[in-house]
């Protein structure tokens, strides 16, 4: 391998942790003005005829707004599908990017906006289009099946687009098909569903930095201080933490476990955001935290998504109040490719009732 070949994961960690650090959470507000700006989002809400469509992992206070305003909270692909089905003029993706993006590529008729645009994961870009078409090239006997987490140009290199929803199912359905995969960019979930499924998967080495942290040891140890607890794991997480899991699921899946578990106590290795939602559909049991390596002694990336942290009342505000630079945009071309992926993501899991909120309306 060439020094430069051999440099390129240390370089993709260097920038990773860049943004890491040029992520501030946003500044706190006193009591009085966040209440004006809630009042005010609300407003507005009206005025542009918008609606809020939320990620479980980003503030509190963001996801009661969205129940609040006949908005929505909830995992990736309910968020592509919701989207695509409101009748709104205006979709205000509260979340990271790769979210806003979906919504435009579904959508390009709306308006879409964000609270900021700067809102990254580490899943994305750690798999520059470029480079992912270079890889793809030199395998075309494979379905090209790429994660959610990933740029509006790597999707539309895809053949498939799949989310921790579905990815399982979807895999199973390309096997039955006698297809080889090529998977990107999450390198832990694509083990999981090799492991779960036993297709051929050749693996794109991405990770999410949130997941990346969760720590099998200190997991074990919390189980024994907990012998009650049951352990509910994203499948994002390392193979150690997947091993000790009662539950491994996607973010609503791990929502659905929580209210069906019998046991009292659960621990959580996935961002603490979802605690919020968690917590109402398992309103008797106690949430644990799932314990992090800490790494370099920060905690810029313990159990919280820095870039999921980027979103908050005031840039929120200030996107329905000015959407100049807050409005996601996607060349018109890339847009015709991606969305052909996503609607085949979108009608297989409509298809196989996968998505909650469709069954729903
Ligand atoms: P879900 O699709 O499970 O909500 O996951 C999205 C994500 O970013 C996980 O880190
Ligand atoms: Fe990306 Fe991880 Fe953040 Fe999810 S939690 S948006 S996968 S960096």
């Amino acid at each position: 391998m060439s020094d430069l070949a051999s440099d390129i994961p240390r370089l993709r960690e260097a920038v990773i942790q860049r943004l890491i650090e040029q992520a501030p959470p946003p500044a706190p507000l006193a009591p009085e003005e966040a209440e004006a700006l809630r009042a005010r989002i609300k407003a507005l809400l009206k005025e542009r005829d918008a609606v809020l469509v939320v990620h479980f992992y980003v503030d509190e206070e963001l996801q009661k707004l969205a129940e609040e305003t006949g908005g929505h909270v909830s995992d990736s692909l309910d968020m592509a599908d919701f989207g695509s089905r409101h009748p709104a003029k205006t979709l205000v993706v509260v979340g990271v990017r790769f979210m806003g993006e979906t919504a435009k590529i579904l959508n390009p008729e709306k308006r879409v906006l964000m609270p900021t645009l700067q809102a990254e994961c580490s899943l994305d870009v750690g798999c520059p289009a470029e480079a992912f078409a270079a890889f793809c090239d030199q395998h075309p006997d494979r379905t090209v099946v790429v994660y959610a987490n990933t740029s509006a140009a790597v999707k539309a290199r895809a053949d498939w687009v799949v989310t921790s929803s579905n990815a399982l199912a979807i895999v199973r359905h390309l096997m039955a098909r006698g297809e080889k995969i090529l998977w990107a960019p999450d390198r832990h979930l694509g083990r999981y569903i090799q492991e779960q499924t036993g297709a051929d998967m050749l693996m794109w080495q991405g990770e999410c930095v949130v997941h990346d942290e969760f720590s099998a040891e200190g997991l074990r140890e919390l189980m024994r201080q907990h012998p009650e607890a049951e352990v509910l794991v994203h499948p994002e997480s390392p193979r150690g933490v997947v091993e000790l899991a009662h539950h491994v699921g996607s973010t609503s899946q791990l929502i659905k476990a929580a209210r069906e578990s019998n046991a009292p106590t659960l621990i959580v290795a996935t961002d603490r955001g979802i605690f919020y939602k968690m917590q109402q559909a398992a309103p008797g049991k106690t949430l644990i935290a799932a314990p992090t390596l800490g790494r370099g002694g920060s905690c810029s990336v313990c159990a919280h998504c820095p870039w999921m942290a980027m979103n908050g009342l005031q840039n929120l505000c200030e996107a329905l109040e000015h959407p100049e630079g807050h409005e996601v945009t996607v060349d018109p071309a890339i847009i015709d490719r991606a969305r052909l992926p996503i609607e085949r993501m979108l009608e297989f899991s409509r298809s196989q009732g996968l998505v909650a909120r469709a069954t729903k309306d």
